[in-house]
C-alpha cells in the first residue's frame, strides 16, 4: 500500500539509497534534511533542533524514517547531544503529535561492538549490549525510547542496527578492514531494506533487526530476524554496489 514517508537525513549517503527505492515502490516520499535533497519533490530544509520545522514536515505522515544523526563517534557535547539525542527527542515528539503510525529509526551494529570483538559470532539482536562508545551508546537510547514509544504510544516501532555501508570519506579504511566486509550493507540493500521495514506488516510492534549485505568470509551480524519477520534476502556482497 502507498504510505506518506518521511525521511530524515535524506540527502545522507543511506538517505539517498533508501529515498530512491522508496520512490521506485511508488511510496509518497519527503524529505527532512539541514541540506537539500535534490532528488525528492518535497524536501524539508531544517536541523533536527527546530520543532516547528519537523512539525510542518510530519504532516500528514504514515511512517518516519530517522536517518539524520551524527553518524560515527564524534564529539560528544557539540555533535552527539545536539544530533543524536535532542534530535532525536525533538523528531519523535513531533511524529507523536502528528500521529505517525511507524517509526524506522537508524541504529547501528556498534551498539553491540565488543562481543563481534571478542570474536563470539554471530552477534544476535536480543544479545546483551556492548557499545563502542558514546556514539553507539547513543543508538542504544535510540532502541530503548523506541521500545518506550511502541509501549506507551501504541506506534510500531523498529530498530535497524545497519552494519556498514561506507560513506566516501570511509571507502580507503573499509577496503582495509577484511572483517568490515562481512557487515558491508550496499546502497541497493539498504534501499531495500528499509522498504521492507516501512512496508512490514501491521503486526510488527516492536523490532531490533540488523542488517548487513552478503558476508564474504563469515556471518558477523544475524540476518535470521531480518529474513523471518521482515522477508528480506541480501542480493550484494562487498565490493557490489560499493
Ligand atoms: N553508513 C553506515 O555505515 C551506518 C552504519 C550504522 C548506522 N548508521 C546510521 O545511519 C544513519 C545515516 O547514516 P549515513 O551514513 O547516511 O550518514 P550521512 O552523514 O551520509 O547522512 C546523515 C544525514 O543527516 C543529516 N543531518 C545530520 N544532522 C542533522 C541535523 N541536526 N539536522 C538535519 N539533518 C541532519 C546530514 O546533513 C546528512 O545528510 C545515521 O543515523 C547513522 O548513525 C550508518
Amino acid at each position: 500500500m502507498r504510505q506518506t514517508v518521511l525521511v530524515t537525513g535524506s540527502s545522507g549517503k543511506l538517505g539517498r539509497a533508501v529515498v530512491s527505492e522508496l520512490v521506485r515502490r511508488g511510496h509518497d516520499v519527503r524529505g527532512f534534511d539541514r541540506v537539500a535533497s535534490p532528488a525528492l519533490v518535497t524536501t524539508q530544509v531544517g536541523d533536527l533542533g527546530d520543532r516547528a520545522a519537523l512539525d510542518r514536515a510530519m504532516v500528514g505522515v504514515d511512517c518516519l524514517v530517522h536517518l539524520a544523526a551524527t553518524p560515527d563517534d564524534a564529539d560528544f557535547l557539540t555533535e552527539l547531544l545536539p544530533n543524536n539525542l535532542v534530535g532525536l527527542y525533538q523528531v519523535l515528539e513531533a511524529a507523536r503529535a502528528a500521529g505517525v503510525r511507524r517509526l524506522v529509526l537508524a541504529s547501528s551494529g556498534q551498539v553491540n561492538w565488543w562481543q563481534q570483538m571478542a570474536g563470539d559470532l554471530p552477534v544476535l539482536e536480543h544479545q546483551p549490549v556492548s557499545p563502542k562508545s558514546w556514539y553507539a551508546a547513543t543508538k542504544m537510547f535510540l532502541e530503548a525510547i523506541g521500545r518506550s514509544f511502541s509501549e506507551v504510544h501504541g506506534m510500531s516501532v523498529l530498530a535497524v542496527r545497519i552494519g556498514w555501508c561506507p560513506r566516501p570519506e570511509q571507502e580507503a579504511e573499509f577496503r582495509d578492514t577484511p572483517s568490515a566486509h562481512d557487515v558491508y550493507l550496499s546502497p541497493g540493500d539498504a534501499g531495500r531494506f528499509f522498504a521492507h521495514c516501512v512496508e512490514a506488516p501491521e503486526t510488527v510492534r516492536f523490532l531490533i533487526v540488523n542488517a548487513t549485505s552478503r558476508p564474504v568470509r563469515e556471518t558477523r551480524l544475524d540476518l535470521t530476524v531480518a529474513r523471518q519477520v521482515l522477508g528480506f534476502e541480501p542480493r550484494d556482497r562487498w565490493p557490489e554496489g560499493m
